[in-house]
């Protein structure tokens, strides 16, 4: 791919490492440039790199009247020789284009993808954050520009990506500190035949009340079941796993409700690491309830690219009953997942082959 840089003056970009003074917190920064390509004609073109700045869009483009426009969400970490390694990003690009053809839009070379990722990270290395757990937060994101009002798909899009230098997602929480689910009944992230396995931008628009109601009953987010409220389907940014007092990890079945997390397959493929079993199932709410009560169930929580492995300690329901998971605190079956996931993507632990790859 010929990609043409449009830089900023070297005067004007960060020409020293990023050594954040605060938090950094999650996707609030914003590093210097952005890549663009457009699809029109029937084909991807013009890739180039570009100061990050707004977007001249009409008014009638089809993604902000029809919410046509999906993205992906991927980590870069600086390794101890001191370069950037992303983390199995051809699994984010893959995703981008089964998101892509679950909402009508044309597919990117998986390669291009790649290219476009990296060539960015290059440009704007020096944006990496210098901060204990902090990683350069890559999105990937395609949205319809159309100027039409008919609902059919679009025959022109925007390929983005931007970077952020980020910390941890949740504002509480994290690996030490356990959150709150609200496990909901009357809030439904997505149907058989819908759009929930995709990176839709809707399904995150939908969330936003669910994530209200939350609020209101303490929790970070919520517990999404399926529509018929029997099964544990995920959380509105993260796949949902528990641990059994044996050491197993479950996490749901991917169905075409649930987005297949890329953290969730990489725990899948790391038992033999982990020294525990790791597998698929449908999780029904009963029996999960009755396990946590009984103690057969000692910890549970969620996976995500964002949310890294975050520890659920305690469920609430909309009756405001409350139920603790093991004794409330964060169990060492997490600590262990979380260390052993975080030291692969930093390079402290050799991981399966191919996971980081060198910018
Ligand atoms: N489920 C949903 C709805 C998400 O938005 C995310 C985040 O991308 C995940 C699960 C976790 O997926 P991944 O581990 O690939 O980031
Ligand atoms: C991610 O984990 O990368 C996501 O895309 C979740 C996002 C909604 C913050």
């Amino acid at each position: 791919m010929d990609i043409k840089y449009n830089l900023k003056p070297a005067s004007e970009r960060r020409t020293e490492q990023f050594t954040p003074e605060g938090n950094v917190g999650f996707g609030k920064l914003r590093t210097d440039h952005m890549f663009l390509m457009d699809y029109r004609d029937g084909q991807w073109c013009d890739p180039r790199i570009v100061p990050y700045g707004p977007f001249e869009m009409a008014p009638g483009a089809m993604t902000l009247h029809y919410g046509q426009s999906i993205f992906e969400g991927a980590k870069a970490f600086m390794h101890d020789d001191g370069e950037i390694y992303t983390f199995r990003l051809n699994m984010n690009a893959q995703r981008m284009n089964r998101s892509a053809d679950i909402v009508c839009i044309p597919n990117i070379d998986e390669q291009m993808q790649l290219d476009a990722i990296n060539a960015l990270i290059d440009v704007d290395r020096n944006w990496f954050p210098m901060q204990e757990g902090a990683c350069l937060y890559i999105r990937p994101f395609i949205f319809a520009t159309e100027d039409r009002l008919s609902v059919s798909p679009s025959q022109q899009y925007t390929f983005c990506v931007m970077l952020s230098p980020s910390g941890a997602y949740y504002s509480s929480g994290g690996v030490n500190e356990g959150i709150r689910l609200l496990i909901t009944t009357k809030f439904h992230r997505a149907v058989s035949g819908g759009t929930g396995a995709s990176k839709a931008a809707g399904n995150y628009a939908a969330s936003l009340r669910a994530g209200k109601a939350a609020a209101e009953y303490g929790a970070a987010q919520v517990l999404y079941l399926d529509a018929n409220n029997q099964q544990i389907e995920e959380v509105g940014a993260m796949n949902h796993f528990h641990i059994l007092k044996d050491g197993t990890i479950i996490i749901p079945k991917f169905t075409d409700t649930i987005l297949q997390s890329i953290t969730s397959k990489s725990i899948l493929e790391l038992g033999d690491m982990l020294g525990c079993e790791v597998r698929q199932e449908t999780v029904m709410l009963d029996k999960f309830i009755a396990d946590i009560e009984s103690g057969e169930i000692i910890e549970a929580g969620g996976f995500g690219t964002a949310a890294v492995v975050s520890p659920v300690t305690s469920y609430i329901f909309e009756d405001h009953r409350v139920i603790t998971v093991g004794d409330g605190k964060v169990g060492p079956h997490i600590q262990k997942i979380y260390k052993v996931f975080t030291d692969i993507q930093k390079g402290l632990t050799q991981g399966p082959e191919g996971w980081v790859k060198r910018v």
